[in-house]
């Protein structure tokens, strides 16, 4: 790597924010990972089906199979024996849920680091959702988990966050010892492993998105995976018009079992033949991003006022989000008006490196209608349901004390897919510039408001290094 100087001493340049010169002039790319490698590949696939006028995956005018392709070359990527194409994440969770025949009555553990689709599919299904703080991976914590389990507890619906999975062993353990059943919602973490395993192999059931800010994109899309063949059924007649169909692709509508309720969520021809070159294209990207965020951090693990969300299986981490976590929240918000400063932005359209408090609908009590219990009809359902009456559950701030506390002091950026050495050194560059000034700051601020009758010495060369933050041991 070029133009990395990790013990640089930055306390000669002025911060930008204090008239300095800023590390970089220009934005870093957008996020939207897949969306920087669609290409002539993507463009001749969507092509040939427009081509022979058939973009419906059941009938056309010359059919071209392409999600029936997509759901088999899917499930072999995933390690699963059944993938069902549909045409969202969020419809993947409705439908999963409903697939597991989830309804009022039953709870479904959740995390509060989410996306507001996990929360929503939870309520549209007419159960109630329980909230599971996070511990320092970001991602549902065990211990939590244990407490908020109640007779009630049907499906534990673990969302690995930001590109990577938590405690992934422990919560399948919780799950078996307690019979209750898992859904993986992997939209952000689509490429990832854990310990050598597909990330979809994980649950009863796992879901995916390809929305264009995910991994791999077809624009709008999600996939459900399983290996259980009545929950592949039920989710398929869920996905469709409630009903099963024959090889050739016509309405079965003679098995009593599989007579349900549709959603009409189907993955249509187009997105799968963007889909299937984009797989192709996966793992590439993932190690971009991976290779990336960890010279990013490992160039920066010795900054003393600094560290990072844990991972549990870096080598699995698809990589698309950098979690820094800093001591205080004043500390976390200073720290990142300053960095942005330097040029550590995204172009202006983009939404990256910014304090996770601004991270909208991710954090639970930033959903006005989960803290609301809001409902789409009159009568307050599922809320009001007369087998959810027991479940009242409060979802404001305050709920998740170790959530609260690690989003108020952390902040979030963007690992984009296509970063130069030139913008992963920058970025570097920009960290160490920063911390060189808040943290020397911070801690003479720190010794100076010590009470003390002694005059302090002037500070030594050494007490100055790691007042900066930097390691003098390295
Ligand atoms: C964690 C998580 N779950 C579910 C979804 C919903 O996916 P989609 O946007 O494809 O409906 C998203 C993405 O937006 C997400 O980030």
């Amino acid at each position: 790597m070029t133009n990395i100087h990790p013990n640089t001493d930055n306390e000669t340049e002025k911060l930008a924010l204090e008239g300095g010169e800023p590390v970089r002039q220009k934005a870093l790319p957008l996020e939207f990972p897949g969306g920087h490698f669609i290409g002539p590949g993507e463009i001749a696939a969507i092509t040939k089906v427009l081509k022979r006028k058939s973009p419906f995956r059941y009938y056309g005018f010359e059919e071209t199979h392409e999600t029936d392709l997509f759901e088999k070359e899917y499930a072999q990527f995933c390690r699963r024996k059944f993938a069902l194409g549909v045409s969202s994440g969020t419809a993947a969770l409705s439908i999963s849920l409903a697939a597991m025949g989830v309804g009022p009555g039953q709870e479904v553990l959740v995390p509060g680091y989410f996306w507001v689709s996990t929360v929503g599919a939870i309520v549209r299904a007419g159960a109630i959702p329980v909230l599971v703080d996070i511990d320092d991976t970001f991602c549902m914590d065990p211990v939590d988990l244990r407490k908020k389990i109640t007779s009630k507890s049907a499906v534990i619906l673990v969302v690995h966050m930001s590109g990577a999975p938590g405690r992934l062993d422990e919560i399948c353990q919780i799950a078996k010892e307690n019979n209750i059943k898992v859904l993986a919602d992997c939209a952000q973490a689509n490429g990832s492993s854990f310990k050598g395993r597909a990330i979809g192999s994980f649950g009863d059931m796992a879901i995916f998105s390809f929305q264009l800010n995910k991994n791999m994109t077809t624009g709008e899309g999600g996939m459900i995976v399983c290996d259980d063949k009545h929950l592949y059924k039920r989710a398929f007649a869920c996905h469709d018009m409630g009903y099963a169909r024959d090889d050739a692709g016509r309405l079965d509508t003679s098995d009593q079992q599989y007579q349900l309720w549709g959603q009409g969520c189907r993955m249509n021809e187009i997105s799968a033949a963007l889909g299937r070159i984009q797989l192709l294209k996966l793992p590439q990207i993932v190690k971009n991003m991976n290779t990336a965020k960890y010279k990013i951090r490992n160039n920066l693990n010795d900054i003393e006022g600094i560290s990072f969300r844990h991972i549990i299986d870096p080598e699995g981490d698809s990589g698309p989000f950098l979690i820094t976590i800093f001591n205080k929240s004043e500390v976390c918000q200073q720290f990142n008006k300053a960095l942005r400063a330097e040029g550590v932005v995204p172009p202006e359209v983009g939404l990256s490196n910014i304090p996770m408090t601004e991270w909208g609908l991710h954090i639970y009590y930033n959903n006005k209608s989960l803290t609301n219990k809001t409902s789409v009809s009159d009568d307050g359902y599922p809320w009001s349901h007369p087998a959810n009456i027991d479940s009242n559950y409060n979802y404001s701030k305050g709920e998740l004390p170790q959530m609260d506390d690690l989003v108020s002091r952390s902040s979030i950026m963007s690992i984009p897919s296509v970063l130069t050495e030139e913008d992963i050194s920058d970025i570097i560059r920009a960290y160490r510039k920063v911390a060189s000034h808040i943290f020397v700051k911070e801690k003479i601020t720190k010794i100076l408001s010590v009470p003390s009758t002694k005059t302090h010495p002037p500070l030594s060369i050494t007490d100055r290094k790691s007042a900066r933050g930097l390691n003098v041991s390295k």
